[in-house]
Order: structure tokens, then sequence, then C-alpha cells
């Protein structure tokens, strides 16, 4: 063996440490790469090849083997191109050995020899800290992100002529800055709209500050024009902002799926992700033959959105459940599989029927019956059954609207949310939130007064309550009595958890 450079296989959101290394041999020229190379990394050889000759290396006429190991890690994707051209550049005795012992590379190259960003350069700065290396060598498009890793020199270079000076000492390039990543923290979500905006609507508000509360999923049902989908882009302006360590688990899911870039190095509100309803699974879930984080790791720690909701595919709806109950995503392939975060709120809203004016006291509904069946059919009872909170949204009137004060700002609103968040944070330990409890976390954790449990035992009785329905409603129970500071779940609270389960349209039981 004749040379050896250290890079990285992505495993989900994790970078694992891969060796290239690069044999030259008499016999016919010809270049081989092995150890479960995709598609991708076969045209790297030709990219490579290219950009090397580009560059002034032309690669000798040798049998030349490059094998990525471990061999049995799936390694897709063109981010194996540098590390394999500085791997036959010390083949060719160009740099040599010494110089790539303590330097972890990654990065696409142009075939004039120009470096192209690749996806997953934050966890590969996160490997390449735990393995001690001395630097990272990224492209320039993704050396924001590395710098966000502190302890080990990010390099940038730009092209593969910029790689070999700095590698052989002749031009040594200089460390790119360390990125902050407080100036991103904490920031106003801009595109947010203030629920002081939004007129009336207070059922629907409250709902929006109790699902806010608890991490509770929310559909909201109405007529078209009545304000779903302005309260649903509320939500992320009365949720917390993101903490340092959230912050860093959704920036490097945007990493992974080559999300971020020099003038956005950093995720830090909580992302607000509304797919269009003609999505498909791969999307919504993640995968393909690279698996990509989708959809619902995308809005990790933030909103999934799902607007026009019984218009999404029946597949794709059902594809959600697993994420929903676990807060992961695992995708699985052939030999392996890799798991993406996915611990998002559900936000969905949807028209009582077809036209929309199901119920609604200013139009006459248009479907027949036949029709309003159909459309609620597209929604199954198990989606449903984990949508914790179930409300309408009527419209308001127009003269209503004109003469409404403002209501309360979404600031006002946080302050309340975030002492909710805090209580339920010394209850459980750690950042786990009333809807993320498991049945016996639960059990330890709610008492409920006499009344109450009169209550849901009757209510239990009369509607029939799966297991997961009677569980769903003490967690709301539990978010409204944290929001009205009790210790103890008291009847009031169980009377309005279970008001939002059964005052809707989608039934469930
Ligand atoms: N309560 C309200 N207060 C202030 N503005 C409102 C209110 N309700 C609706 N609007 C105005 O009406 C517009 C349309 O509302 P929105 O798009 O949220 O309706 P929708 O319920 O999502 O309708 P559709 O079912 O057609 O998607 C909003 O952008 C907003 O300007
Ligand atoms: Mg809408």
């Amino acid at each position: 063996m004749l040379a050896q450079v250290h890079t990285v296989a992505l495993e989900g959101v994790v970078a694992r440490p891969v060796e290239v290394e690069v044999d030259m041999n008499r016999g016919l020229p010809v270049v081989n790469v092995v150890g479960l190379p995709d598609g991708a990394v076969r045209e790297a050889k030709d990219r490579v090849r290219a950009a090397l000759a580009n560059s002034g290396f032309v690669l000798p006429p040798r049998r030349i083997t490059i094998n990525l190991a471990p061999a049995d890690l799936p390694k897709e994707g063109s981010g194996y191109d540098l590390p394999i051209a500085a791997a036959l550049l010390v083949a060719m005795e160009v740099v040599s050995q010494d110089a790539l012992d303590r330097r972890l590379l990654l990065g696409e190259l142009a075939l004039d020899g120009r470096l192209k960003p690749v996806p997953g350069c934050l966890p590969a700065a996160l490997r390449g800290r735990d393995q001690a290396m001395d630097e990272l060598i990224v492209p320039p498009d993704n050396s924001a992100e590395a710098a966000l890793v502190p302890g080990m020199a990010i390099l940038a270079p730009r092209t593969l002529i910029d790689l070999v000076q700095h590698l052989t000492g002749a031009v040594p390039l200089t460390p790119v800055a360390t990125t902050s990543w407080q100036q991103w923290l904490g920031q106003e979500d801009r595109s947010s709209p203030d629920l002081a905006h939004v007129k009336g609507q207070e059922y629907a508000k409250r709902a929006l500050e109790i699902v806010a509360a608890g991490g509770h999923n929310l559909l909201m049902s109405g007529p078209p024009g009545s304000g779903k989908t302005l309260l649903s882009r509320c939500l992320p302006n009365i949720l917390p902002e993101l903490s340092l360590e959230e912050a860093l688990e959704v920036t490097a899911i945007y990493s992974v799926a080559g999300k971020l870039s020099g003038e956005q190095p950093v995720i830090g509100v909580r992302p607000f992700r509304a797919p269009h309803h003609t999505a498909s699974q791969v999307a919504l879930i993640g995968g393909g033959s690279l698996p990509r984080p989708g959809e619902v790791s995308l809005s990790h720690r933030g909103v999934l959105f799902l607007d026009e909701l019984p218009e999404f595919g029946r597949s794709v709806l059902e594809v959600l459940r697993e994420p929903m109950e676990s807060g992961t995503v695992t995708i699985s392939r052939a030999a392996r599989s890799a798991c993406f975060p996915a611990q998002f709120q559900l936000v969905a809203a949807c028209n009582p029927c077809p036209c929309g004016h199901l119920g609604d006291p200013c139009h006459a509904c248009q479907c027949t019956t036949l029709q309003v069946e159909r459309y609620r059919s597209r929604l199954s009872g198990p989606l449903l059954d984990r949508i914790d909170l179930h409300v309408e949204v009527p419209p308001v009137p127009v003269e209503q609207l004109v003469a409404m004060p403002s209501g309360e700002s979404s600031a006002v609103v946080r302050q309340r949310v975030i002492q909710a968040r805090q209580r339920q944070q010394r209850r459980h330990g750690g950042n786990r939130l009333n809807a993320h409890l498991s049945g016996d976390e639960l059990a330890r954790h709610t008492r409920i007064d006499h009344a109450g449990e009169s209550l849901l035992l009757l209510a239990s009785r009369r509607m029939g309550f799966s297991a997961r329905t009677y569980h769903r409603i003490l967690k709301v129970a539990r978010t409204l009595a944290d929001l009205a500071g009790a210790e103890s779940i008291a009847v009031e609270h169980l009377a309005e958890a279970i008001q939002y389960r059964v005052n809707r349209q989608f039934m469930v039981e």
C-alpha cells in the first residue's frame, strides 16, 4: 500500500471513520475502486482523474487500486473525490504520507479541480475532533458549518492546487475563523406572524398554547379562509428558543441534508416545515439511494405543518405513525439501516368536507354525504388517534374582524409556555415534555384528584376510549395543569382535555 488518507462515511447523522488506501502496480493501466462503492463513488474515479489532469498531475500508466475501508460500511456520495485525489497524490509522490496522517479530508471535485460542497461536514468535524485530528479539510462552502466545532483547524482550499501547496508547505492556508453559535441562536423567526394579528379564535389560540407547552400534536378543521394556516404559522414564535444542544442536533440534520451554506451555517430557530400535499413518502420520511433526512427530520425540535391534510396520499400519511410515536425514523436499506432524529410537533389543517363549508353558517355545503365520507376516510384512525388536540376553527365574520381589538402578543404567550415547560423539566429531568412520556412515566408523574378520576372513568366508559386515547388525554391534562401551575391534575383539566378529543368532526373511535 502506497497511501492512506482519512475521511468519513455518513450513517444517519453520525460520521464514521473511513480510510482511503491506494496501491499502484505494474500491469494494465486501469483504476479499480473497491470497498462497497455505490455508483457515485465509481464515477469519482473519472472526476478525480480529470481534476488531477487539469491541475497538472497525470496519473501514471499503472494498475491502480483504490480501497475504501472498512468494506462493510456503505459509502455514498461525491465526498470521497478529495480524499481519493489526495491518496493518489501521495502514491504519485507529489505529497508525503506524513502530511496526511493527522488530517481528515472531505469534498467533491469539479473537473477543473475546484472543490464543491458536500453534505455532512458538521458531523465530519465532530468525528475529526473525537479522533484528535489536527486539521479538517473541506470545500469553502462547507467551512462555516465545520468551523462550529472548536478544537481543530478547519482549512478550506479553493482548488486541488491550493491543497497541494498547503500539504507540501509551499503556501500554507490560513485556518477558517471559528463560527460562533451565539449570533444564530435566539433570533426571532421573522417569517412567523404574531399571535396579536389573529382576531378572535380564542379556542384555537388556547389549543396552540397547550400544544406549545406540552409538545402535543394538533389538528384544525374549518372552512376556507377561517385562519387555520395563519394560526399554524404563529406557533414557532410562541415556542421557546432552541437551546445550544438542540441547535446542534438540528444543524447536524441540515448538514447531512446538504441544506447549510456559508451564509446560513447554523439552524438557530425552530424549524417550521410545510411540505406540499404532493410530497412523496421519501420526501416526508427520508431515504433514497443516498439516505437523506426527510421533512419529519428537517422539522426535528420544531413544527411539521401539513396543510390540507386529507389531500396527502394515504400511504404517505401512514408512514408518519412510527416517527410520531418514537421521535426517530429508521430508514432500512439493503445492508444496514440509518436512523435520523424526528422529534417534531405535527400541526395539521383540513376542511370539514371537500367544498369546505360543512357546518359553516354563512355558506351552504355543496357536497353529498358520500363525498364527505370519502374525504374523511382518507385520514386513518391510527393517525388521528396520535393527534392529541382536535379543534374546529369557525370563520370570524368580517365585521367582527374589523371591530375586534388585537389579542395577546406571541411574546406574552411564550412566557407562559416557557414556565409550563420548566415545570415539566423539573419533574421529568432532561428536556422531555408531557407528550413524550411513556405509559409508566405518565403513571409516575400524574396525580389525579378524586373527582378527576371519576370523570375520566365515566368518559372512557361512555366513549369507549382506547388505551392510547386514555393516555393522550392524561398527557394533555398534565400540560393544562402545568400551564395553571398546579401540582396534581384536577377535574377541570381533564374536562378540557377530553373536550379536545371528542368535540370534533373527524371522529376516531
Ligand atoms: N381571525 C383572523 N384574524 C385576522 N386575520 C384573519 C383571521 N382569519 C383569517 N384572516 C385573514 O385571512 C387570510 C386567510 O386565512 P388562512 O389562509 O389562514 O385561511 P385557512 O383557514 O388556512 O383557509 P384554507 O382552508 O383555504 O386553507 C389570512 O391570511 C388573514 O389575512
Ligand atoms: Mg390554509
